[in-house]
């Protein structure tokens, strides 16, 4: 319940910084010269993505059933005229019928499609960019001032089992297609502005739609990862004393011979578990509401029980929007996916920095599954002790015996 109403939260307050960016306020638009309808001012706004009340508009969409019938003196074909028409169709009020009976085929024009395209093209390629490279660059600033952190003793020359081959099984499943994932969705979102500049449009529409298939199929091989890390590891990394401990000692990582206690998973690896489930849920979710479009739209629902939270409301961002056209949920759920996306890549940087180049006889725990006792005692001390007594129960008991 509490990581439901932390997701809800966290979804509310991205998607509400989203709206309140486009939210600056706009000076009262004058219509009089044009006898209410709109003004170049209206769509001056409108381009720079201003939020205006467009209720000028919205309800200008004449009356189909008001006008005098054609049987009539001076009787007219329905009562809406031609911008009513198109303004009812803009704002999904026109009782279209298509041919294509799709899902979301008869919405004709969708005005949000605007905002949604521009963020995906600025902010979301533009911030990302920044917290992936900002994550790189962090990664080498701590590499060049700490260095590869080192075991302080000497290896033992004998080895414990760390994780069984199950567990690097899930490991791996998770950590391959992620990586494929984490390539595929980037050459998907950033091919057109980078790609298409350095290897043309036919090459580029080629790769375009290889990592389409191999981002869509791959998915479910991460899925399953998934479902096995949670069933495998859940349990040892449930939060307990030593974990304020670790993290008030920093783990040790930026002191030489520090070494808090921890049991099989440090706090920091608990973080990045829980950050793994939780992000990995949502990114999941999302992604199925993307692979079967319009059949799982997400947000009129999340945002009508975060409303009835009161969340929203007491953050200042007023009653969320419930009722929203098919277009719009896909976009949500795109610009959703992406920003977890952004941030899981971030994450998963710093692990696989830790895991590989920073950390000295990590990567045998995830490839061989052994490590040396020595690592254990100094990174796991805890889990290293409870390892040695379990080694020594049998022959307690046979003394017992
Ligand atoms: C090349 C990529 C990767 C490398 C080299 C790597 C390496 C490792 C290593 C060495 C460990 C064990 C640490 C220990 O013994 O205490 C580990 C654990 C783990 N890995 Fe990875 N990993 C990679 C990618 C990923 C990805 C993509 C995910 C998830 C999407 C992931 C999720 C985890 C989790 C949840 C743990 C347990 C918690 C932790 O140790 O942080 N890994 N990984």
């Amino acid at each position: 319940m509490m990581l439901r109403n932390a997701l809800i939260l966290l979804l509310t307050t991205l998607f509400c910084g989203m709206a309140a960016a486009q939210d600056v306020s706009v000076p009262t638009i004058d219509r009089s010269a044009t006898g209410g309808a709109q003004t170049l001012s209206d769509i001056m706004a409108r381009q720079k993505a201003l939020k205006i009340d467009d209720t000028f508009r919205k309800d200008a969409i004449g009356n189909p059933d008001g006008g005098a019938s054609t049987t009539e003196p001076l009787g007219v074909r329905g009562g809406q005229s031609d911008s009513e028409v198109w303004r009812a169709i803009r704002y999904n009020e026109a009782q279209a019928i298509a041919s294509n009976t799709g899902f979301a085929a008869d919405v004709l024009i969708q005005s949000s499609g605007i905002a949604w395209l521009k963020f995906r093209r600025g902010p979301l390629a533009e911030y990302g960019a920044w917290l992936l490279g900002g994550m790189l660059l962090l990664l080498a600033v701590f590499y060049l001032l700490r260095g590869r952190i080192r075991i302080d003793g000497a290896w033992s020359g004998r080895k414990i089992l760390r994780f069984t081959s199950i567990e690097r099984f899930g490991h791996w499943l998770i950590a391959g297609s992620f990586i494929l994932l984490a390539i595929t969705g980037l050459i998907s979102l950033f091919g057109r502005m980078a790609l298409i500049p350095l290897m043309g449009k036919d090459a580029f529409a080629a790769i375009a739609a290889i990592s389409k298939l191999i981002h869509d199929s791959v998915a479910w091989a991460f899925m399953l990862g998934l479902v096995m890390l949670i069933l495998l590891w859940t349990f040892q990394n449930l939060p307990n004393r030593h974990d304020l401990v670790w993290l008030a000692k920093g783990g040790g990582m930026f002191t030489k011979g520090v070494h808090p206690p921890a049991r099989k998973f440090n706090a920091g690896q608990k973080l990045i578990f829980w950050g793994v489930v939780v992000f990995g849920l949502s990114i999941s979710i999302s992604g199925i509401s993307l692979l079967i479009p319009f059949e799982l739209p997400l947000f009129a629902k999340t945002f009508a029980f975060a409303n009835a939270t009161g969340i929203p409301q007491a953050l200042g961002f007023g009653v969320l929007p419930e009722i929203m056209p098919p277009h719009q949920e896909m976009q949500l759920a795109q610009a959703w996916h992406a920003i977890i996306a952004f941030l899981f890549i971030a994450m998963i940087l710093a692990h696989i920095y830790i895991g590989t180049l920073g950390m000295e006889g990590a990567f045998e725990a995830m490839g061989d599954g052994e490590v040396d006792e020595q690592w254990a005692r100094e990174h796991h001390g805890l889990w290293m002790a409870e390892v040695e007594a379990q080694k020594r129960q049998p022959t307690s008991d046979a003394t017992k015996e």
